[in-house]
């Protein structure tokens, strides 16, 4: 069997998919493409310009000019990939609870995902690439050789992005982190452009109480399996 050269790795947010995409990529010496940090990046973009987020289309605009690049960790501080947006590094600043508010209205725009999407496919058209994100299945890369769909209850979830959290110092009551995960899952799965749900062939793969080593055999399982 020819080795995969897409993988499409699609869930809900803190499924684990960056964690376990950057690990999976490394393992196979793909590309790892986290493509939530671009819309991540154009939202804090929106936020340093004080473009409003409900103004699609000076969003659309915004989207098309900024130059985002992703590409492996520039300094060993904890961070699996490095993010610039017009040169400046900005990894941690997409990061931050303000960008987390405000990403799934600025991803609901057409015109920023239609400028992101296009990126995304230039990058993955030279092969050898792990994408991760909501639509890569389904509108991304319909053609990726192995899709799978990394999801896990929304109090799993939550608990994880407090642990991540606490690790970089920051405590956030859990109800609260809880209460963000259920709203953006909401606005993720029901936004008409690119809604987030699993495509037709791809394997569903549930981490409720899997270490990230045994979801990462798990997920490199389905990839070395070929496809029914
Ligand atoms: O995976 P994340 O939490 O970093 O994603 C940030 C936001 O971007 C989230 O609201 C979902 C959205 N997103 C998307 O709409 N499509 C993608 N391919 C990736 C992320």
């Amino acid at each position: 069997m020819a080795a995969p050269r897409t993988i499409a790795i699609d869930g809900p947010a803190g499924a684990g998919k960056s964690t376990i995409g950057a690990l999976v990529a490394e393992r196979l010496g793909y590309l790892f493409l986290d493509t939530g940090a671009m819309y991540r990046a154009v939202a804090l973009a929106a936020r340093q310009r004080d473009v409003d987020p409900d103004d699609a289309e000076a969003l659309g605009a915004l989207a098309r000019e900024v130059r985002i690049a992703l590409g492996p960790p520039t300094v060993r501080d904890g961070r699996a990939y490095t993010v610039l947006l017009d040169g400046v590094d900005v990894t941690w600043q997409i990061r931050s609870a303000d960008i987390d508010r405000i990403v799934s209205q600025v991803a609901r725009v057409p015109a920023v995902r239609d400028a992101m999407v296009a990126q995304q496919q230039a990058l993955a058209a030279r092969g050898r690439v792990v994408m991760v994100g909501r639509d890569i299945g389904t509108v991304v890369l319909p053609d990726a050789q192995r899709k799978v769909f990394l999801t896990a209850s929304a109090a799993e979830r939550a608990k994880r992005r407090g642990d991540e959290l606490a690790a970089r110092g920051q405590v956030r009551p859990r109800q609260e982190l809880l209460h963000e995960i259920l709203r953006r899952d909401q606005l993720d799965s029901e936004r008409a452009v690119s809604p987030l749900r699993p495509a037709e062939d791809a394997v569903v793969v549930q981490t409720d109480g899997l270490s990230v080593g045994q979801a990462l055999d798990r997920v490199l399982h389905v990839i070395a399996r070929p496809r029914a």
